[in-house]
């Protein structure tokens, strides 16, 4: 199985509720490998850019000020079928329908502060990425 690269945010909600060493667990535990991480305070037009395919949508203003709110944990994981394993262990983008032991079952407490982004395909995984981090700024691990 091919080794794959995705972004993950950590949301102000979690970042405020000081869980990102348990969220961070959560990723190693499953295999997952931090390869880069920063710790942000995005702005309007930041947070804007990377939600930029949702800009027609009822919540987007919602969104944008949620994410501003507070500091956020960008993160690569890298690891093998990453992508799809970083979404299982989040759950569903709604709390309410997210599985027992997820991360947003156990931390989010609502759609609209759901607690971790996670890309959703290879395609994001690799804009998301150059959205946050330069080239330099993610780490090769495997030595
Ligand atoms: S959808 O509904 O399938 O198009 O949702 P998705 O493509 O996963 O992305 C929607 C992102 O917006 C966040 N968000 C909301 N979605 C739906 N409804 C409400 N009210 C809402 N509020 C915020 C949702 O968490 C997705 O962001 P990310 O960062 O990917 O979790």
């Amino acid at each position: 199985m091919a080794i794959e690269r995705t972004l993950s945010i950590i949301k102000p909600d979690a970042v405020g509720g000081n869980h990102i060493g348990a969220i961070y667990s959560r990723f190693e535990e499953a295999g997952l490998k931090i390869v880069g991480a920063k710790m942000l305070h995005l702005d309007d037009e930041k947070a804007g850019g990377f939600y930029a395919e949702h800009k027609e949508r009822p919540f987007y203003n919602d969104l944008v000020s949620f994410m501003t709110s507070g500091p956020v944990v960008v993160s690569v994981l890298e690891g093998e079928n990453a992508i799809a394993k970083h979404r299982e262990i989040m759950g569903a983008t709604n709390p309410a329908e997210a599985a027992e032991g997820t991360i947003r079952k156990d931390f989010a407490s609502s759609i609209d502060e759901n607690a971790v982004h996670g890309s959703d395909s290879a395609e994001s995984a690799k804009r998301e990425i150059a959205y946050f981090f330069a080239d330099n700024e993610v780490l090769d691990r495997t030595r």
